[in-house]
């Protein structure tokens, strides 16, 4: 099938910014539409968001966040480029890096060219007349990824209630994707109620859904929700693990780890020994961003005493860049990477990056952002790429079921496998 049309717009996503929507149109009249997600956590080496701040086309109540200049790069330089082509994504990803060879997608902005890339793999799949899923897996049961979701929400997702981003929880005993998601809604609710009770609830919802209540150690976090796990009967490291996004670029000013709550400060080897006791102390099979993005050296020595079934997974470190992540795989900085594909810019890149990682024994956790959409396609992609685990926040807020519904209806739906990563 032919590309008819490719038109961009601005929408708004789930924190009420602008953000970039594309629409393929195809020569049989389907239309197929993505919207892109955004961070707040933003690691510096990630592809280039483009907003409108400071230039002619800002609209003034969007606080220079519109995305006027990114839509408009939609409709005056890429659309020429693709209409009347034959719809295939690597084609299209092709087409956009010739109009923009830079690396991080600068000269056309990560946001325009991730949805049309979205917009052409849907369109792709459609022509196939198949899932986006199916796009990439054809045939065969489809793999559900574990879900790793976020109970609590601190540092720049909820106002510093934490000095981390977030505690989570793994599921990892469970025997199906549905099991899996049961426990995690009773343990959110548990928490919700627990932490009333004690009256510790002062900021409800964070961005991506999860409890903004307030801990000034990052250990008594934990405990909390070890505690609401047990409760429910729940075995704590056998049937349910804790996950950590430490996000530690936020708090890394001059060289030294500051939590501001915990009123601490720490040099980089006494960060990694913070996190050494951490990880001793508490049932958590999985680490994100222990350490800032660019402090490689402290990655690496706490990787050669880090326990052998930790997840150690980089965020803000690899940027869903395969330059980075070919630094972490040489320097043997962490196990396992996060993928973003909007820290990519591009589908096929990231899918690029994702096998790398498999390739050299890296467990993959695709990921959605703190700003979101009701768009579900990261479920697809993280099913059909057979990434064995995903991040898309809570259970709470519509952009985030959005996604677990759709894990949801290929369970129900479909021959489906649940991924045992651990
Ligand atoms: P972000 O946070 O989307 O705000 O960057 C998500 C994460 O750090 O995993
Ligand atoms: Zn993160």
């Amino acid at each position: 099938m032919k590309i008819e049309k490719v038109f961009g717009y601005q929408v708004l996503d789930s924190r009420g910014r602008p953000t970039v929507a594309a629409s393929i149109t195809l020569d049989d009249s389907s239309v197929h539409t993505a919207r892109v997600p955004s961070g707040a956590s933003t690691g510096a080496h990630e592809a280039v968001e483009l907003r409108d701040s400071g230039t002619p086309r800002e609209e003034k109540f969007y606080g220079g966040k519109s995305v006027f200049t990114a839509v408009a790069h939609i409709n005056i330089k890429i659309a020429p480029a693709l209409v009347g082509k034959v719809t295939a994504l690597q084609e299209v990803d092709l087409a956009m890096k010739e109009i923009d060879p830079s690396l991080n997608h600068s000269g056309l902005g990560a946001n325009a060219t991730l949805a049309v890339s979205l917009a052409a793999a849907k369109a792709e799949a459609h022509s196939k007349n198949q899932s986006l899923a199916r796009l990439f897996t054809p045939q065969g049961p489809l793999l559900l990824p574990m879900p790793m979701v976020n109970i609590l929400s601190g540092g720049a997702h909820a106002n510093r209630t934490l000095d981390i981003q977030d505690v989570l929880v793994l599921p990892h005993g469970a025997k199906s994707f549905s099991e899996a998601l049961s426990w995690i809604v009773a343990i959110r609710e548990l928490a919700a109620v627990r932490g009333r009770e004690k009256g510790l609830v002062t900021h409800l919802v964070a961005d991506e859904g999860g409890l903004g209540i307030p801990f000034d150690s990052i250990e008594d976090a934990c405990s909390f929700v070890v505690s609401c796990i047990e409760e429910l009967g729940l075995k704590p490291a056998v049937d349910v693990s804790l996950a950590l996004d430490i996000a530690s670029t936020q708090f890394f000013i001059d060289g030294k780890y500051e939590l501001h709550n915990a009123k601490k400060s720490y040099t980089p080897a006494q960060f990694v020994d913070f996190i050494a006791s951490l990880i001793k102390n508490q049932p958590i099979i999985s680490i994100e961003d222990p350490f800032a993005e660019d402090d490689w050296s402290s990655w690496s020595n706490y990787a050669a005493i880090a326990p052998q079934q930790l997840q150690l997974l980089g965020d803000d470190l690899f940027t869903t860049s395969p330059t980075r992540l070919q630094r972490g795989i040489t320097e043997k900085s962490a196990n396992a990477i996060l993928i973003k594909p909007n820290q990519n810019g591009l589908v096929s890149d990231t899918l690029r990056v994702l096998e790398s990682a498999h390739e050299a024994g890296f467990k993959t956790v695709v990921s959605a952002r703190s700003g979101e959409t009701e768009d579900s396609w990261l479920s697809d992609l993280a099913t059909g790429w057979k990434a064995q685990q995903i991040k898309v926040g809570s259970t709470h807020g519509s952009e985030r079921t959005a996604k677990w519904n759709r894990l949801l209806e290929f369970e129900a739906t479909e021959e489906t496998k649940f991924a045992q990563p651990f």
